[in-house]
């Protein structure tokens, strides 16, 4: 088996592929894969790549290599990946559900409790020199304990976010998704509501969808004004699902308190707005980046490669292939 690695991962992850028999590995170095031209070609003799979220694995990659019988995507999203146009040709597709859960709430909650308190904007103060005495009005920010957090999307890692809320910090969990989970209603009071009421009650919002046709552009300039002026955004899920220009707009007016962003529109760039706006939070798409998880996920991504190479069922499919 010919494997393209597009860009570097954790090293044990990478020997476990270089150890088996019969995998002929090549890794591409940090910037090659995002050269689409070096990409194509790297992938023109390939049965298998592991593939990263910068990646787009569509169908005029898929025609160039006509050997792929797998892209295992290092992510659990694969909106990078042209699921209709792997399936019509018999391609699997993979990715890594599950064990990036707890990083990426952990991340959530960081950037909540960091956009609410105002974290990023009071290091900057303290380390421009400007702080001369403690004093009642400095830095003030909202509370986070008891208040109420809207999720969008309860699965597996809205879930994890409801736990460290409610369990952590005595929220009030609001959900809206299209499943019922009784199962959070019962353990954590968990409320299944519609998206107006959603926005409309709580305190923050945190986003935990996967970035499809219905979902792009879901938080836009009128779901914004549905908001408290006092509420908090955040979103670790992926960029397009948020109006970039209206959230600038709504946080430079007022129209909600902050927000906390791992994921941008345009990945890498950044709304110009945004960086100049001290209650935005900005973080380099780092949810999962955590060593222990980060090796995980390259793990389960080797795992589904390694399954097809001995003929074994991959243990985490999106797309079940035919070749
Ligand atoms: C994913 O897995 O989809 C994240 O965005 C990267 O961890």
């Amino acid at each position: 088996m010919k494997l393209l690695v597009t860009r570097p991962i954790p090293e044990p992850a990478e020997a476990r592929v270089r150890a088996e028999p019969g995998v002929e590995a090549t890794v591409l170095e940090e910037d090659a894969a995002l050269d689409r031209a070096v990409l194509l070609h790297a992938a023109s003799g390939a049965d298998a790549i592991l593939a990263l979220l910068t990646e787009r694995m569509n169908a005029e990659l898929f025609d160039r290599s006509p050997n792929l019988r797998m892209v295992a995507n290092m992510a659990v999203g694969f909106d990078n990946v042209d699921i209709d146009a792997a399936a019509a040709r018999g391609i699997w597709v993979t990715n890594t559900p599950g064990v990036l859960d707890g990083a990426t709430a952990d991340l959530a909650m960081a950037l909540l409790l960091a956009a609410a308190r105002r974290l990023p904007e009071a290091e900057r103060f303290l380390r421009a020199g400007r702080y001369r005495r403690w004093g009642p009005l400095l830095l003030c920010g909202q509370e986070v304990h008891g208040r109420t957090l809207g999720i969008l999307g309860l699965g597996r890692i809205g879930e994890a976010v409801a736990r460290r809320a409610r369990l952590g910090f005595s929220m009030e969990i609001l959900y809206w998704d299209d499943r019922g989970r009784p199962d959070l209603e019962q353990e954590l009071g968990a409320r299944r509501t519609d998206l107006d009421t959603l926005l409309g009650a709580a305190d923050f919002v945190s986003i935990h969808l996967p970035l499809t046709e219905s979902t792009a552009g879901l938080i836009d300039a009128d779901r914004l004004a549905q908001m408290k002026s006092t509420a908090v955004l955040v979103n670790t899920a992926r960029g397009p699902l948020v109006d970039e220009a209206a959230l600038a707009a709504a946080l430079r007016s007022g129209g909600i308190w902050a927000a906390g962003l791992d994921v941008f529109e345009r990945e890498p760039e950044v709304h110009p707005d945004l960086p100049g706006l001290d209650n935005a939070v900005l973080l380099p798409h780092i949810a999962s980046a955590s060593i222990p998880t980060r090796l995980a996920m390259a793990d389960l991504a080797v795992d589904n490669i390694l399954a097809l190479h001995r003929g074994e069922a991959p243990p985490t499919p999106v797309v079940r292939g035919t070749r």
